[in-house]
């Protein structure tokens, strides 16, 4: 017998976005090669990828999606040239000073997953105080994985775990998700990295394990709320089986 005929077939594709996840997560690629395109310095490139992230928090709010993770800045992109490294930094705390009274507006919470020691301190007070003044909002949650690794976030989570004192046998996957840096956040449904390189790169490996992905041809700074349309759309005929086997009964 064919097993075609016992599982359940896809949905019918239509237009309607009829599956709207709740947490979406971002790796942001692509900045470089969009300025460099335009001839442009590659920090042209971040700029315009900041502006792009305004317009796609927005679209985020308008589709009704509760959870946006964004890939700012990893533990290995302290290896990149000391400017762009530095341009990166300005740049980051000038969003906070910019944009925070907006964010604050919309009901966009921020949080931050990563580690915020070795930043400098005024920046780190800076961080500090943007969460604590938007964390009564609820219509987005905005999680910023800055200077954020998911082995370094592993590492940490075992860390913890032991400094606690919890006993091997109390160890359950339960556990482990409350000692992540996303605590409290649901697994991302849907992770979608721009700019053609199909890879991981060290995000959300925990909770990324039943994520489904998605792969735009298209750089960050032309990832527009069509875009993000086009792959809610996708998503929304994905089959999620989590490695059962969906409409298969007894
Ligand atoms: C990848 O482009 C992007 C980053 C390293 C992160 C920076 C992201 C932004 C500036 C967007 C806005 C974010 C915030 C929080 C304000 P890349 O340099 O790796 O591009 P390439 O692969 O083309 O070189």
């Amino acid at each position: 017998m064919s097993l075609s005929g016992t599982l359940m077939k896809p949905k019918e594709k239509t237009d309607s976005l009829d599956v709207i996840p709740t947490h979406v997560a971002i790796i942001m690629d692509g900045n470089g090669r969009w300025a460099l395109s335009r001839g442009l310095p590659r920090m042209a490139g971040h700029r315009a990828g900041t502006e792009n992230l305004r317009s796609i928090i927005q679209a985020c709010i308008e589709f009704g999606i509760r959870y946006l993770t964004i890939y700012a800045f990893s533990t290995e992109n302290w290896g990149r040239p000391p400017t762009e490294v530095q341009g990166l930094m300005k740049l980051f705390e000038s969003v906070i000073d910019r944009e925070l009274q907006e964010l604050h507006d919309q009901g966009v919470q921020l949080r931050h997953i990563g580690r915020l020691d070795g930043l400098k301190p005024a920046f780190r007070q800076k961080v500090l105080q943007a969460l604590e003044y938007t964390c009564d909002n609820d219509r987005l949650i905005l999680n910023i994985a800055f200077n954020y690794g998911g082995r370094d976030e592993i590492v940490c989570t075992i860390q913890r775990i032991i400094e606690d004192g919890v006993k091997a046998d109390e160890v359950t996957t339960d556990l482990v998700k409350r000692y992540l840096f996303t605590s409290g956040v649901p697994d991302p449904d849907l992770i979608i990295r721009t700019a053609g390189e199909l890879r991981g790169s060290n995000f959300l490996i925990w909770q990324g394990a039943y994520s489904e992905w998605y792969f735009p041809p298209v750089y960050w700074p032309d990832f527009d709320k069509e875009q993000l349309r086009l792959a809610l759309d996708e998503y929304s005929h994905r089959e999620r089986r989590y490695g059962c086997l969906a409409g298969v009964k007894d």
